[in-house]
């Protein structure tokens, strides 16, 4: 991936054609299996810095980092000296000196960019999400599931919908998806809305109308774990009926739309479980991308620290 430095904070770092070649090359490794995978990791250790919970992003890296003939540690706040006030940047300093030169972090806040700045290009940096600023991994595996079936993100109707005050993954899937021209359709509770100012949204102040003639319905996990005062009262019911993707609203969408959640989802809350698990569901195509789109990155790394 031309264009890539030793990091990535930001999907914004990125440009459409480095995108698109990201994606092309991510097309042919996974056609060839990781058989053949090139061990461009070999005698590296890769720290797993997760200070938040985290299933698909920690085991994903994890596996490509493996699969890349690589090492891992995972370093989370508990059974740390970050329990015993150790800052994160000592943390980082530490492992580095044990020879860890590539690091994926996870955060409640946006400390990335302090670590950033102290090691500039001594190591590589990818962002794992940090708070609810941006996930930029995601936002590539979103955006490569869209792609696998609909190349060129050609003439595409893309809505997300529901908790999006409180995603990061809202916001780095908008500005990739911006990037190629589309503007996403948002939607959901007035108290899960926000004000995007930097991206372009269309926003609908009904779900039915977001969702109608859709090609692609993304869905948001309610992010109860985060600034409680943005909550609100519906019951779970209420909630899929008002606001999630029931099957008979995914009928207002076009045939054969592209179901997506980046996941960990609620069942029954905001995606019906018949459609989490259904035919049009790509939650799992998206799960089992994040391998291939963090090995790629991997890779693409590796080719810059030899
Ligand atoms: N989509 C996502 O970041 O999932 P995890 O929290 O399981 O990593």
């Amino acid at each position: 991936m031309d264009g890539l430095g030793s990091q990535l904070l930001s999907i914004k770092e990125l440009s459409p054609t480095i995108l698109s070649s990201f994606f092309e090359n991510l097309t042919r490794s996974k056609a060839e299996g990781f058989g053949s995978a090139p061990q461009v990791l070999k005698n590296q250790t890769a720290a797993l810095i997760f200070l938040e919970p985290s299933t698909r992003t920690r085991v994903s890296f994890e596996i490509a980092a493996h699969k890349l003939g690589g090492q891992t540690v995972l370093i989370q706040k508990e059974g740390t000296s970050l329990e015993k006030g150790e800052t994160i940047l000592d943390t980082f300093q530490t492992l580095h000196a044990m020879g860890c030169n590539y690091f994926v972090y996870r955060a409640t806040d946006s400390s990335i960019h302090d670590v950033a700045k102290h090691f500039g290009d001594k190591i590589v940096l990818i962002n794992a999400g940090d708070g609810v600023n941006e996930h930029p991994t995601q936002a590539l595996i979103d955006g490569f599931t869209i792609w696998e079936r609909f190349p060129d993100f050609k003439n595409i109707k893309v809505s997300i919908l529901g908790d999006l005050a409180r995603s990061r993954v809202a916001r780095s899937d908008i500005r990739l998806l911006n990037m190629f021209g589309i503007t996403p359709y948002i939607s959901g509770p007035t108290e899960l809305l926000k004000s995007f100012s930097e991206e372009k949204v269309q926003l609908c102040t009904s779900i039915d109308a977001a969702v109608q003639d859709a090609d692609v319905v993304m869905m948001l996990r309610i992010q109860k774990e985060r600034n409680a005062a943005q909550s609100f009262s519906y019951t779970e019911k209420d909630y899929l009926n008002q606001f999630g993707l029931t099957e008979q609203r995914l009928k207002l969408a076009k045939p054969n739309a592209m179901v997506m959640h980046p996941g960990p989802f609620n069942r029954g809350i905001e995606i019906e479980s018949s459609v989490a698990d259904g035919p049009q569901s790509s939650i799992l195509d998206q799960v089992a991308n994040g391998v291939w789109v963090r090995s790629e990155l991997f890779k693409n790394f590796a080719s810059r620290n030899k």
